[in-house]
């Protein structure tokens, strides 16, 4: 008999006739993996089973183990979906053949699960993680009261005896020897406790292979947990442990992805607390046990493939899982339970009311009686923008100020407070969705002098002093550790003067009342205005010398247990947490009382309480890369731009009807940039009032109402702009053109009714048939308004020639031409400061608005002298607020900003690689159906092979790239062209990063064609 891999091998065309012979189907074989059994999908007609041909030798009753657990979950009540076993014609639903070496082999068949295999899904999201748990977990409930003899053999797959592992660490060495050895070693002394914990009749191989999920490809779920031949009697916990070892390999943060997985199983199965304690090392032996078994199988089977596929990733993940921290990870699982995340928390929290401290007796020295709270949470405008924050004499100022306010009180505060202030990268991970940053403060700050002495509030033992040199690091650092009444706790006190700290070293005893440090000063403090950062942990986990005083929003409540709030010592009233608004809060109120008809971005929205250059932060400190907001044209809060505004509204604020040199340095600079025929400019408020005045303007000068506009334009919400934006008009509750509005088709070179780059003269034919129509009315036309490129209709660059032309049907008609340079100005074009100048056209009016302001309310109507005096013809132009001081010094200092900051060229230099970048990429994803626009305008239009618009695929794109930290508009007639537009202070690093995140999701499921 051999057992050769090649010779009892069973090839498609076998199991097509094993299929027809036994069971009379006639059907397509396709092989699928298998470690023991050699298995076959077969499709006949629309019907799939699933054959499986043993090897050679098989033990029948392990097979009818298998039949048996089987029909034990079917007929569980748990809606456990599982393959149902098939008989053979002959009822018999473990048949036998003979293969070609003369072996007789065991055959079933069984139904086919419906979906995909867990291997096979791209992303594994928290929601998939969460319901593969939800399935492992209703599988162990089902699997209870289970027996069966064969149950209880001996398997080297049985993580309870995964110490045989041990006798095969001679095949390893260096680092992976390392690992091995030091689970295995922690796996042994636990044997006592893991003994004694729950067991039972476990599933024992949720591998990736085995775990089928549902077709839906935005929000799948896990189906079913199929093969159940590794089945076996042993620890429950086990069962867990194995599924997370297959569920999380490839995350980068393995540790969270693996909390949904045991939140979904606890969900269906209750997990005692002794079990959670050993799943970090269970996960660790079953990882062991695979590396293990495919280096024995390696030497023995080098043609099977199977035994060789987890051997990388389940490296990787080894890698990972030894430098997290067993407590750590114990704390997270227990988290994930409900459980309170450190096993203390609650006897510390008892404790510690018991027995309060005077917060006097940690600063003994200062004769204060109170507190006052400092709010320093992200959207906080007392600490500034980010160059004012890490302005250390700024920042000291403002504290040793508020302290002559409050001279009685010690100025603290910070527990668990989002807090915008770490900008340096070491705050940075990249975690499961891209980057995040550690935001949530987990101790309290007292801001008080440099000098000051900190005295140790209990008796403890010195187990760190050191010097955490750096930039935004602790500098001086003590951690206290403490045993009161039984119970082990540690102190941390940061930001102390070196030589405070350097009288002591580990093991050092301190006595309560004892001097242990002085606050330090800049730069020794790790560069902060000075302050001691007072913390408490209930563990050290395997942080020796830089215990985080930060941590990621995600996990604030995991932290909160382990680090308690300091003031259940003090008790000090005023040392509370400052509530941080729930968007949820900010959502219903909104819901109750703002109009309806204003529109939120994303399902679940974002709410935004700080900017920064290309960045928007959120409530909790999450930066999220903006695309979006060419408004804030120079970048977020740009420091000159809040500078101008903030100074000239600290003296006056008036209007146009006084002579200002603030309008006429705006009017000048703003000028300055247009060819000369352009010389007049009127001020307003938005882009729509500026349209709005350009309306008038044209329809003032030529005596006529009839206006030509573009296909998808928008021009601005007053009625007259609804009037001229078939974007409104023709959109959702518009109710088509108004007479005097006529519509030209969109020129639109990739999918519009002419194509290609010579299309210009096509669509310019269209401006004049809208002129000849209106001559059929016996009217003319006031005037033609488009932008350079059209926004709303999908960043459609206009083909050569048309603006030409069409100005030339326009003015020889009489009309006038407008230009909307309201989302394309300023520079954003790259070559040409204004986007009109790409085409070689002059207009007869420009509009300005959105980047002229950064985000203050200010926009500009800029005209020829002849239009300027024809509309001055006798009726006042008043505007309340338009060209005010305030906004004058801020358009003024943007139009600086931009020159001194070499925005244009940097949207050309910029823009140009991002779009060849995009281009590039364009080869790999043909749902990129065009890559198109200017600078830093540009859009990518998602269609199919076909040019059929993907609009479902634009949302999930906005969707999964926000989850990724990066914010995306979606524009366009048909939904679905995404737009970028962000400030231009976009870089190359930007560019790489938004050009990352694309791909890794044009390469998910449901992205694909
Ligand atoms: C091209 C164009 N014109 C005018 C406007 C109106 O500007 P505002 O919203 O400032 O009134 C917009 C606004 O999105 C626009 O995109």
């Amino acid at each position: 008999m051999s057992t050769n891999y090649q010779d009892i091998k069973i090839s498609g065309e076998q199991a097509e006739d094993i299929c027809l012979d036994l069971y009379g189907l006639a059907g397509a074989a396709v092989p699928l993996p298998g470690e023991l059994d050699f298995n076959f999908k077969i499709k006949v007609k629309r019907k799939h089973y699933l054959l499986k041909v043993s090897r050679p030798g098989a033990n029948p009753e392990y097979l009818g183990f298998q039949q048996d657990i089987l029909q034990h979950v079917l007929e569980s009540d748990r809606k456990i979906i599982s393959p149902v076993p098939l008989p053979d014609l002959q009822g018999k639903f473990i048949s036998e053949i003979r293969d070609a070496s003369g072996n007789i082999r065991k055959v079933r068949l069984l139904s086919w699960i419906k979906g995909r295999l867990w291997s096979g899904v791209n992303p594994v999201s928290n929601n998939l993680l969460f319901s593969l748990g939800e399935e492992a977990g209703k599988l162990t409930a089902a699997l209870k009261g289970f027996k069966h003899p064969l149950a209880r053999r001996g398997f080297e797959w049985d993580v309870a005896r995964a110490e045989w592992t041990g006798e095969y660490e001679h095949l390893f060495n260096g680092e992976k020897l390392e690992i091995l050895q030091y689970f295995r070693e922690q796996f042994s002394s636990l044997q006592k406790p893991y003994g004694k914990l729950r067991k039972g009749v476990v599933h024992n191989d949720a591998n990736d292979n085995n775990v089928v999920v549902t077709d839906d490809l935005k929000d799948p779920r896990v189906r079913a947990i199929i093969d159940y031949g590794d089945a076996i009697h042993t620890q429950i916990i086990n069962d867990l442990a194995i599924t997370i070892a297959y569920a999380v390999m490839g995350f980068p943060d393995p540790l969270s992805a693996a909390f949904h997985v045991v939140k979904g199983y606890h969900s269906q199965f209750p997990l005692q607390e002794k079990e959670v304690a050993l799943l970090h090392v269970l996960v660790a032996m079953r990882l062991a046990i695979s590396v293990t078994k495919s280096a024995i199988n390696r030497q023995k089977e080098p043609d099977n493939e199977y035994l060789l596929i987890s051997d990388t990733p389940a490296w990787e993940l080894l890698k990972i899982w030894r430098a997290i921290s067993n407590d750590f990870a114990h704390c997270t699982f227990r988290f994930a339970c409900g459980f309170s995340a450190h096993p203390l928390e609650k006897e510390f929290k008892e404790w510690a009311t018991k027995h309060p401290t005077s917060l006097m007796s940690l600063f003994p020295s200062l004769a204060k009686e109170g507190i006052h709270p400092l709010d320093l949470s992200v959207s906080e405008s007392w600490i500034g923008d980010r160059e004012e924050a890490e302005d250390l004499d700024l920042f000291q100022y403002k504290i040793q100020r508020l302290q002559k306010s409050v001279p009685y009180d010690i100025i603290a505060g910070g527990y668990m407070e989002p807090r915008a202030l770490y900008g340096t990268t070491a705050y940075e991970r990249t975690g499961n969705s891209g980057k995040e940053s550690r935001t949530v403060h987990l101790g309290i700050d007292f801001w008080v002098d440099a000098g000051t002495p900190v005295h140790a509030i209990f008796d403890g033992e010195i187990v760190t002093a050191v010097n955490d040199a750096g930039n935004k690091e602790y500098g001086g650092l003590i951690i206290l550790k403490h045993l009161e009444d039984g119970l082990v706790f540690y102190t941390l006190y940061g930001h102390q003067s070196i030589e405070s700290i350097k009288r002591w070293k580990a093991g050092d005893q301190i006595k309560k009342g004892q001097l242990l440090s002085r606050i330090g000063k800049p730069p020794e403090n790790g560069n902060w205005a000075p302050h001691l950062h007072f913390q408490i942990m209930l563990s050290l986990f395997n942080f020796a010398d830089d215990f985080p005083g930060v941590t990621y929003p995600g996990e604030t409540e995991l932290w909160r247990s382990i680090c308690p709030d300091p003031n259940l010592l003090f008790q000090q009233p005023g040392l509370y947490n400052l509530p941080i608004r729930d968007p949820s809060e900010t959502l219903a109120y909104r819901k109750e009382h703002l109009g309806k008809s204003l529109s939120l971005s994303y399902e679940e929205p974002l709410k935004m309480v700080r900017g920064d250059g290309t960045y928007l932060i959120d409530y909790l400190g999450r930066r999220f890369l903006d695309t979006v907001n060419n408004v804030a044209h120079v970048g977020h809060e740009h420091p000159r731009v809040v500078r101008a505004g903030q100074q000239q509204m600290a003296v006056l604020n008036t209007n146009t009807r006084y002579l200002h040199d603030n309008i006429n340095t705006f009017a000048r600079e703003l000028l300055g940039t247009f060819p000369e025929e352009l010389s007049v400019v009127h001020l307003v408020n938005s882009g729509s009032e500026a349209n709005e005045l350009a309306l008038r303007m044209a329809q003032t000068c030529t005596g006529q109402k009839d206006m030509i506009a573009m296909e998808v334009g928008y021009h601005g919400n007053t009625t007259g702009c609804v009037s001229i934006s078939s974007y409104k008009f023709d959109g959702k509750g518009g109710s088509g053109a108004p007479e005097h509005t006529h519509v030209v088709p969109l020129p639109d070179q990739f999918r519009g009714i002419h194509r290609g780059a010579d299309s210009g003269p096509l669509y310019a034919a269209h401006v004049q048939e809208q002129i000849d129509q209106i001559h059929a009315l016996e009217r003319k036309p006031a005037a033609f308004i488009c932008e350079s490129i059209i926004s709303c209709g999908g960043q459609i660059e206009l083909p050569e020639k048309f603006l030409e032309l069409a100005y030339a049907s326009v003015r020889s008609a009489g009309g006038l031409c407008i230009a909307d340079e309201v989302q394309v100005g300023c520079g954003r074009m790259g070559q040409a400061f204004w986007g009109f100048q790409l085409h070689g056209v002059i207009p007869d009016i420009v509009t300005i608005g959105k980047p002229v302001g950064n985000g203050h309310p200010l926009a500009a109507v800029v005209c020829t002298r002849e239009v300027a005096d024809a509309f001055a013809n006798g009726m006042e132009y008043f505007n309340t607020f338009g060209g005010n001081p305030v906004s004058c010094a801020i358009g003024t200092e943007v139009l600086r900003v931009i020159r001194d900051e070499q925005l244009q060229a940097n949207a050309l230099k910029t823009g140009n690689y991002l779009k060849t970048e995009l281009k590039k990429i364009q080869k790999e994803f043909p749902l990129m159906g065009d890559v198109r626009g200017q600078g830093l305008f540009l859009g990518i239009e998602l269609t199919s092979r076909k040019l059929i618009p993907q609009a479902d695929k634009a949302t999930y794109l906005a969707k999964r790239m926000k989850d990724l930290g990066i914010l995306m508009s979606i524009d366009g007639p048909d939904e679905n062209v995404m737009k970028i537009k962000p400030p231009l202070v976009f870089s190359r690093s930007h560019a790489d990063l938004l050009l990352e995140s694309l791909q890794r999701v044009f390469r998910e499921d449901y992205m694909q064609l």
